[in-house]
């Protein structure tokens, strides 16, 4: 199976975990996109979704889905969305779209967030993926001042601004040996908007799509319950 066809399958899986008449979170991104396509066929079986980008609104209207406003919500049961990196205890990289803040909004409000990505996107340590970081714009030099003295090599995401009118830094080699503590540090820095790091709005599980053509749950902090769709295995 190539990528696509890994993040086709883990998009449809996901659907397996939609209650009907729910309103449900969605992600943005490629195997976002291929579970906004597998929804589609069962729009009359959700209330509505709530979408963490722009682009995911367009497409989610454009298959006569409806969408709210985050703001008509009080939570939402299930966020289902992608990751550039995923670690086996659901701490992520995310924000290669650039929709980081609205995907960490979203998560905040979902009591569960379901992972959907091909294989290639698990790893032991967090950090080979570049560290998007959402930046105020006046803040650009400040804030890439401060992540070069902490050992990382920021770059301007050239000819980008962010849904919320906000420019990303990548951020080039930075280990991130302790997810939950960098997340804390850097958000507290004054122009950050939101780094890509999600430790506190980890993963619950993974759809994880692989080569064997299975896919895998990988069970992270609280799948209890979860009721995993039949013929799908945990990994350890
Ligand atoms: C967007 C994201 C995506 O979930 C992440 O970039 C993964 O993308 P893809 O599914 O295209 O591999 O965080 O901001």
């Amino acid at each position: 199976m190539t990528q696509d066809e890994l993040k086709a399958a883990v998009g449809q899986a996901a659907t397996a975990y939609v209650l009907p008449g729910s309103v449900i979170g969605v992600g943005t991104g490629s195997t976002a996109n291929h579970f906004i396509e597998a929804l589609a066929n069962m729009r009359g079986r959700i209330a509505a979704a709530v979408s963490s980008s722009e682009e995911s609104t367009h497409r989610l209207r454009g298959h006569g889905i409806t969408v709210l406003d985050a703001n008509e919500v009080e939570s939402l049961a299930l966020y289902i969305d992608g990751a550039d990196e995923i670690d086996y205890s659901g701490c992520m990289i995310k924000g290669g779209g650039g929709a980081l803040t609205r995907e960490k909004i979203v998560a905040d409000l979902a009591e569960r967030f379901i992972c959907i990505a091909d294989e290639s996107k698990l790893v032991r340590t967090l950090g080979s993926y570049p560290l998007p970081v959402e930046v105020i714009p006046m803040a650009r030099s400040l804030i890439a001042r401060r992540l070069r003295a902490i050992g990382g090599k920021p770059v301007l995401r050239e000819g980008f601004l962010t849904d919320n009118g906000c420019v990303i830094l990548d951020v080039h080699g930075l280990a991130i040996t302790d997810p939950p503590e960098m997340e804390r540090e850097l958000t507290q820095w004054p122009g950050v908007v939101t780094i890509g790091v999600f430790a506190r709005n980890r993963a619950s599980a993974c759809l994880l799509g692989t080569h064997h053509q299975r896919l895998f749950p990988h069970d992270t902090t609280d799948t209890a319950g979860l009721g995993l769709p039949s013929g799908e295995e945990r990994i350890e």
